[in-house]
């Protein structure tokens, strides 16, 4: 997987932890030795020992802790390709156009970049399924994005993001709909 999402990790559990934890995580990951850095490509089995051992550590369940870290992520996502974002995308517009812009430049930059698959059939104007393809198995991390997005584009009050299938599965349903906000 894409070093990014690895330097990711690290500062997500560095700013909600603190920098020993992330030392310890990486001992008991049997990791301590590899130096994370964007421009790398690193196993998948590093992130699942990772994110396993972190949430043991941290009392939450893997796929909890997946969704937490695709929240945290979106920023800088964001700001990474932002010369892909139109203007006036909001959070269904962004995951509508995710597959032919963001994660199409993501497959194009490095031969191991291997995003995963969404399917996403926009049904209204305030509707949207996500079906998620990957080998990883990572529904919750997308899960987690949507929330992200939502809040990225002042939408969490409006935006309701629900798995329709178990969320760790290598192809997960994803029902994202938009609800008038509460104030
Ligand atoms: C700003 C928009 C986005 C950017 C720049 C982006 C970029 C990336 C990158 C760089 C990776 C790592 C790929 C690899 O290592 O092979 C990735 C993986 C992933 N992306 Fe995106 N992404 C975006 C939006 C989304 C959205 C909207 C979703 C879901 C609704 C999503 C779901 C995922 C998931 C779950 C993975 C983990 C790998 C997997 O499950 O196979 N991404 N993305």
């Amino acid at each position: 997987m894409h070093g990014t999402v690895f330097t990711l990790l690290k500062r997500y559990v560095q700013t909600q932890y603190d920098h020993s934890t992330w030392v310890r995580l990486l001992e008991v990951a049997n990791l301590s030795a590899v130096d994370f850095d964007h421009k790398n490509v690193y196993p998948d089995e590093h992130m699942y020992a990772l994110v396993g051992h972190a949430a043991e550590m941290t009392g939450l369940s893997a796929d909890q802790l997946h969704e937490k870290f695709g929240e945290y992520l979106v920023p800088d996502l964001m700001y990474m390709y932002q010369r892909l974002v139109q203007p006036e995308w909001k959070t269904l517009d962004m995951i509508e156009h995710t597959e032919n812009t963001m994660h199409r430049q993501v497959r194009s930059e490095h031969l191991e970049n291997a995003p995963p698959v969404l399917e996403v059939s926009r049904v209204s104007p305030t509707e949207l399924y996500i079906d998620y393809m990957s080998k990883r198995r990572m529904g919750a991390l997308a899960v987690g994005i949507v929330r992200g997005l939502a809040t990225y584009f002042d939408e969490a009050d409006q935006i309701v993001v629900e798995p329709t299938t178990s969320e760790n599965g290598e192809r997960v349903r994803i029902w994202v709909r938009q609800i008038p906000s509460q104030c």
